[in-house]
C-alpha cells in the first residue's frame, strides 16, 4: 500500500514526512487544520463537503494571520492528490497549516507558513460503545472562549482544553466530556457537538456558546429540516443535559454519536433514542451517496 504525505508541495513517503524540532507551531500551537472525511460512497471514493472544510481552514488562517500561499483551489487539490495516491479507502484527512522552522520566540510572523496533507484510516474504537451509545461527563474544565482564544479557529492550541476533558473523562471511566462555558452552559463536547432532543425538538447550542463552527452539526440541522424535525439553536445548561429525552455527539471523526448516560443518568433508557436513529440513519443515507440532492451538494468525487 503507498502512503504517502503532501508536503508544501511535494510527495514525501509517510515515514520520511518530518519537521525540524524547532517548528514554531510546535513550540506555541499556532497550527490550524482541518479533518475531513473520503467515504466509499455508492459512486465510489468521495470527499464529504470539501469545500466547506477547506473554507474553514482558510478562516483559521485568517483568524490567525497567517500568510496563507495557497489558494482554495490548490488546497482542494493536494487533498485530493493525497486521497488519489494513498488509494481507496475510508479516510480521515488531516490537512494542516503551521508556521514552520525559522525563528523562535512568541511572534510567530518571520517563519514561512507551511502546509501538509495527511490521511489515514481513523480508528473507530476511540469511543467505547456501550450498546451503540457512549458514556459521558460534564468536565470540570471550562471551555475556552473568545475572550482567550478564538474558538471559530480550528487550532492547535483549543485542543489543549480538550486534551484535558477527554483525559479526566478516561480518568473516571468515562468515554468523552462535555464541556461548560463560563457561563455555565453547554459548548461543546472534547471533539464534537453537542445535540439534545427535548419533546420531539431538537437543540444544538449556538456558536457562541464557544463551540467549533461543526460542519456535521450543520449537516444535521440540514437533514433535520429535510426530514420535518423540528430544532432550534439555543443555550442550554448541565440540568438540560440530565432531563434531555435523547443526546448526540457529532464530528467528522465521530460522526453520530449517541450519548446513553451522562453524569452517572441514563439517557433515554440506556438506549439509542429514535430521534437519533432517524438523522443517523439520514446521514448515513447522504454519506454513502444514496440521496442525490445531497450527493451533488457534499460529495466531491475522487476522479
Ligand atoms: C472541538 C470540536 N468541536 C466540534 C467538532 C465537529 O466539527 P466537524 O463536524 O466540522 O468535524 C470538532 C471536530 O472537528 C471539534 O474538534
Amino acid at each position: 500500500m503507498t502512503r504517502i504525505i503532501w508536503m508544501d508541495g511535494v510527495i514525501v513517503d509517510w515515514d520520511d514526512a518530518k519537521i525540524h524540532i524547532l517548528t514554531h507551531s510546535f513550540h506555541y500551537g499556532t497550527a490550524v487544520f482541518e479533518g475531513i472525511r473520503c467515504y466509499n460512497a455508492a459512486q465510489g471514493l468521495t470527499i464529504f463537503r470539501l469545500d466547506d472544510h477547506i473554507q474553514r481552514l482558510i478562516d483559521s488562517c485568517k483568524i490567525y494571520s497567517m500568510k496563507l500561499t495557497y489558494s482554495a483551489e490548490q488546497i482542494k487539490k493536494a487533498v485530493l492528490e493525497t486521497v488519489k495516491i494513498n488509494g481507496s479507502e475510508n479516510y480521515y484527512v488531516r490537512p494542516i497549516v503551521y508556521y514552520g522552522y525559522g525563528k523562535m520566540g512568541v511572534n510567530p510572523l518571520p517563519n514561512k507558513v507551511c502546509m501538509a496533507v495527511a490521511a489515514w484510516i481513523w480508528d473507530e474504537s476511540t469511543y467505547t460503545n456501550h450498546g451503540g451509545g457512549i458514556r459521558a461527563i460534564v468536565s470540570s474544565w471550562t471551555r475556552i472562549d473568545g475572550r482567550s482564544l478564538p474558538v471559530l479557529a480550528k487550532a492547535t492550541a483549543n485542543y489543549a482544553n480538550s486534551v484535558l476533558a477527554r483525559i479526566e473523562a478516561i480518568n473516571q471511566g468515562y468515554d468523552e466530556a462535555v464541556l461548560l462555558n463560563s457561563y455555565g452552559r453547554v459548548a461543546e463536547a472534547s471533539a464534537e457537538n453537542v445535540f439534545i432532543v427535548k419533546d420531539d425538538r431538537l437543540i444544538t447550542p449556538p456558536l457562541t456558546a464557544g463551540a467549533l463552527r461543526g460542519i456535521t452539526r450543520d449537516s444535521i440541522l440540514t437533514l433535520a429540516r429535510d426530514i420535518g424535525l423540528e430544532s432550534s439553536i439555543s443555550d442550554f445548561g448541565r440540568e438540560d443535559l440530565y432531563l434531555a429525552d435523547e443526546i448526540f455527539l457529532c464530528g467528522t471523526a465521530a460522526g453520530i454519536k449517541p450519548v446513553i448516560e451522562i453524569d452517572h443518568r441514563i439517557v433515554s433508557g440506556g438506549k439509542v433514542g429514535g430521534l437519533t436513529k432517524r438523522l443517523s440513519n439520514k446521514f448515513q443515507d447522504v454519506i454513502e451517496g444514496k440521496d442525490n440532492k445531497y450527493s451533488r451538494m457534499w460529495l466531491t468525487p475522487i476522479r
